[in-house]
């Protein structure tokens, strides 16, 4: 096991697995159970997690795969959000390295969308998080959620388990929430595919770099 700096530091995003290597139970529960000591205001604790493996991972990949090949539009309930100025720089950047190690050019328009659909089709994973809290919930409350979703990707790569928070797993919610049984009363705010990296993916040669903390931390001193 790792320590926790070093953990930090080397987790990064999988996007690529063996979809045959299940991780076994016994260490997910673990990772969950070290994920559910994460802060919450007044601990409430707000996460709601729905974990797909086996044959409820391939109804989920195949229909949200059905979804997009067929055009259907992302549901207007999940917005995506618009960066301009230095976050719309930052956004490029990022998926210059990963379509770049991808080997996709700036002008292939079907090499993105073969990567995008790669979400959907949750990158091979064997086991998928949707992550969801209730629908009355706001801003504060995803902060909770989201501290969850990051102690848990550290948990899981401590053990050698690799994973890509996803976005783009609430672009068809009322799919997700039909296959999994998720209760209407819950938003979904991010998928979670995770399982054993397949190092020869090219798409996880990618690696992110991170701004210096001059660039978004403001010490305000006297
Ligand atoms: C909430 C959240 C949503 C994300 N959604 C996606 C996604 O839909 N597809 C994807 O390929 N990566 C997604 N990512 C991964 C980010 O692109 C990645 O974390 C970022 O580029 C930093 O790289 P690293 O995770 O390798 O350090 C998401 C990350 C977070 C935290």
């Amino acid at each position: 096991m790792y320590d926790l700096e070093e953990t930090i530091r080397d987790r990064r995003s999988v996007r690529g697995f063996h979809p045959d290597r299940q991780v076994p139970r016994d260490v997910l529960i673990d990772a969950i159970k070290l994920a559910q000591h994460s802060p919450s205001n007044c601990n409430v604790q707000p996460w709601e997690v729905f974990i797909a493996s086996g044959a409820a991972r391939d109804r989920l990949r195949n229909d949200l795969v059905q979804a997009v090949e067929s055009g259907m539009p992302p549901s207007a309930s999940s917005p995506m959000d618009t960066f301009i100025n230095e976050h719309r720089k930052r956004q490029i950047a990022c998926a210059a390295e990963m379509y770049g190690k991808m080997g996709i050019d700036r002008g292939d328009g079907a090499g993105r969308m073969r990567a995008h659909l790669r979400n959907f089709e949750l990158f091979d994973a064997p086991h998928v998080a949707i992550v969801c809290m209730r629908k009355e919930f706001g801003v504060g409350v995803a902060l909770d959620v989201g501290m969850w979703v990051q102690t848990f990707l550290l948990a899981l790569w401590s053990r050698g388990i690799g994973s890509c928070a996803q976005a783009t797993l609430r672009f068809y919610p009322d799919i997700v929430a039909k296959v999994l049984s998720i209760p209407d009363e819950l938003q979904i705010l991010c998928g979670i595919s995770f399982g054993y990296e397949d190092p020869d993916v090219p798409a996880n040669q990618a690696r992110q770099t991170r701004i210096p903390i001059e660039s978004n931390v403001h010490f305000v001193d006297g």
